[in-house]
């Protein structure tokens, strides 16, 4: 049975899509099948993929409003184990849409059922707010993964997002759990973030991922190649840390013979 994970945030600009692409591709490149599903109307994940805009392709709006099912709305994507389902902005519809709609909650996870055999992870790209998006992403998640920055005012607006994922699993979700908390844009070397992630490391104490992942150019070019980071340059940090986060994330599921390593070229060049 496959694993869901929802990365979200409702704070903009902190790395979500960043995340969910490069993690995605990081469990393809570890040769297990992986679905991104894109459920934010900004669709930068489908554009960070290559996918041009098309109104007429299914996408995760279809799935919502339940008028096509996810396997006619799958995307192969260049990566041999990588599919995505696309979004559209016409996706900011259904959170009006929806509001009287029955089990409007359940939306994703209904549809993204019939998929969970296929795909041994299935990553959701969530908006920046705690809309009803996000709340069926958290309903068809088994788990959260919340990227970060190390700023100051971290915890702060970390509570309202734990508060709802509290509030999920008291009713809509009981088995949503946190995969964890991942620094990203980080910068080691300020004293600030030395701090924050201490503050960090105390308040959330192991579900603070080990991998942290750094400030990285490749990262933000990535997308307007539309490539993911390990297929645009894997040698750099970017790509290397996501590819650490990705190992990091299987080692809790996965028996380890059952994954194909992915040495990063790092690990390559030590070898060699
Ligand atoms: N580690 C990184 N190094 C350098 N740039 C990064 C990194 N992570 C993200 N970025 C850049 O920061 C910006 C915001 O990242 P991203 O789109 O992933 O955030 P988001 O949380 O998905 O935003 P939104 O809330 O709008 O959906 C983008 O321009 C992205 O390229
Ligand atoms: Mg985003």
């Amino acid at each position: 049975m496959g694993r869901v994970i929802a990365v979200a945030n409702q704070k903009g600009g902190v790395g979500k899509t960043t995340t969910a692409i490069n993690l995605a591709s990081s469990f393809a490149a570890a040769e297990v099948n992986t679905l991104l599903v894109d459920c934010d109307p900004q669709s930068n994940a489908s554009s960070g993929l290559g996918l041009v805009k098309d109104p007429e392709r299914i996408n995760t709006y279809h799935l919502l409003m339940g008028a096509a099912g996810a396997d006619e709305a799958l995307c192969k994507l260049e990566l041999e184990q990588l599919w995505i389902i696309p979004s559209h902005k016409n996706l900011i519809g259904a959170n009006l849409e929806l509001v009287d709609a029955e089990r409007r909650e359940f939306r994703l996870r209904d549809a993204l059922a019939p998929l969970r055999e296929r795909f041994q992870f299935i990553v959701l790209d969530c908006p920046p707010a705690l809309d009803l998006l996000t709340l069926n992403a958290l309903v068809a998640a088994d788990s959260v993964l919340i990227p970060m920055q190390a700023e100051y005012f971290a915890l702060e607006g970390i509570s309202e997002l734990l508060d709802t994922v509290e509030r999920i699993r008291s009713g809509l979700n009981p088995e949503l759990s946190i995969e964890g908390v991942v620094l990203t844009m980080f910068d080691e070397r300020t004293n600030l973030a030395q701090q924050v992630t201490a503050e960090l490391k105390r308040f959330f104490g192991e579900k603070l991922c080990a991998t942290s992942i750094p400030r990285n150019i490749r990262l933000a070019e990535a997308p307007s190649h539309g490539k993911p980071a390990l297929v645009y340059d894997v040698r750099s940090k970017g790509a290397e840390s996501y590819i650490r986060l990705a190992k990091e994330i299987i080692s809790h599921y996965l028996p380890a013979e059952t994954v194909e390593p992915v040495a990063t070229e790092t690990e390559m060049d030590k070898s060699a």
